[in-house]
């Protein structure tokens, strides 16, 4: 298992497990077969209305607590809670969570921040961090905290590897983590021809070497799939290596443009709308 080193030395497993959309007993089964084939981290988050069932899949996985790495995401609407924080160590039935990162930039995520570093001095949270920043709002909240976010969270993968957060990010020692890595799952990427190439050469699916693309890249990825079978295909990406010339000739794949593309109704939607929990 391949891990980054954050920037508080806490270590972070680079692949991991995304839990979007996936709720109820589905994600209880998923999450205790991910971790006992290949992963060791989960990806969560308040706004997922699943981190109780995640919570029964790290049970159920049988793991000891210290075997895993436990990320979720404070949803929006709780910038001002205070009470957020705690609510989510109970939701997911843990003493401590790994990494949590406020979800968007948006509401007083400056407030939230603060928030953060206080559970994080307290010890309920191992590292903190950011998702979806852009770098002026980056920026503002370096110029604002007291503990630089160890991690960022963006939507990447080949045809759009975020290179202006990437830039600013390795210049902070902010270590980029990839949502959307499969882009969803858009035909297109998935069945680009030069990842068919690879996929033939190294005998692995199209999927499989885009995954190993995120692992020689140095990003941390959490893609997320349904499937038992999906699952454990996307941990066997540690027996073969791309060439500087492969990730050159994918490198060139770059569309500049991310698929989910930010609105000001988009912010509006994600500054508003509550998590299952809330009244
Ligand atoms: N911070 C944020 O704002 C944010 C936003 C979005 C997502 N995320 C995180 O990122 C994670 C990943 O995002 P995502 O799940 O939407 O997208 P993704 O991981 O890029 O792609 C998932 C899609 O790829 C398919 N897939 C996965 N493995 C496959 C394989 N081996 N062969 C063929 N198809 C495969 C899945 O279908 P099957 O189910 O059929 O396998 C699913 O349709 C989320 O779960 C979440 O944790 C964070």
């Amino acid at each position: 298992m391949s891990t980054i080193i954050l920037n508080n030395g806490v270590e972070m497993p680079q692949l991991g497990f995304g839990t979007i959309m996936q709720l109820g007993e589905q994600i209880t089964d998923n999450v205790a077969f991910a971790l006992n084939n290949g992963y060791k981290l989960i990806d969560t988050a308040n706004r997922y209305g699943n981190e109780v069932e995640v919570g029964l899949g790290l049970k159920k996985s049988g793991l000891p607590r210290e075997a895993y790495f436990l990320e979720t995401k404070l949803g929006p609407t709780l910038y001002e809670n205070d009470d957020a924080i705690d609510g989510t160590l109970e939701r997911l039935g843990v003493e401590y969570i790994d990494l949590m990162i406020l979800h968007h930039p948006v509401n007083n995520y400056i407030y939230a921040y603060k928030m953060l570093e206080k559970a994080y001095k307290e010890g309920k949270l191992r590292v903190i961090g950011v998702s979806n920043f852009p770098v002026e709002k980056l920026e503002h909240l370096l110029s604002e905290c007291e503990v630089v976010p160890a991690v960022m969270q963006v939507e990447a993968h080949p045809y759009y590897p975020a290179e202006k957060v990437k830039a600013f990010c390795d210049e902070k020692g902010i270590k980029l983590q990839a949502w959307y890595p499969l882009g969803h799952g858009n035909a297109d990427l998935v069945n680009d021809p030069v990842f068919a190439e690879l996929a033939e050469k190294y005998q692995k699916s199209t999927v499989q070497v885009i995954l190993r693309w995120h692992l020689q890249m140095g990003f941390g990825f959490v893609p997320g799939s349904k499937s038992f079978a999906h699952i454990k295909e996307n941990a066997e990406i540690f027996d073969f290596e791309l060439t500087a010339a492969e990730m050159g000739r994918i490198a060139l794949l770059n569309k500049h443009e991310p698929f989910y593309k930010v609105t000001p109704e988009s912010l509006k939607r994600l500054a508003t709308t509550k998590c299952n929990f809330e009244d």
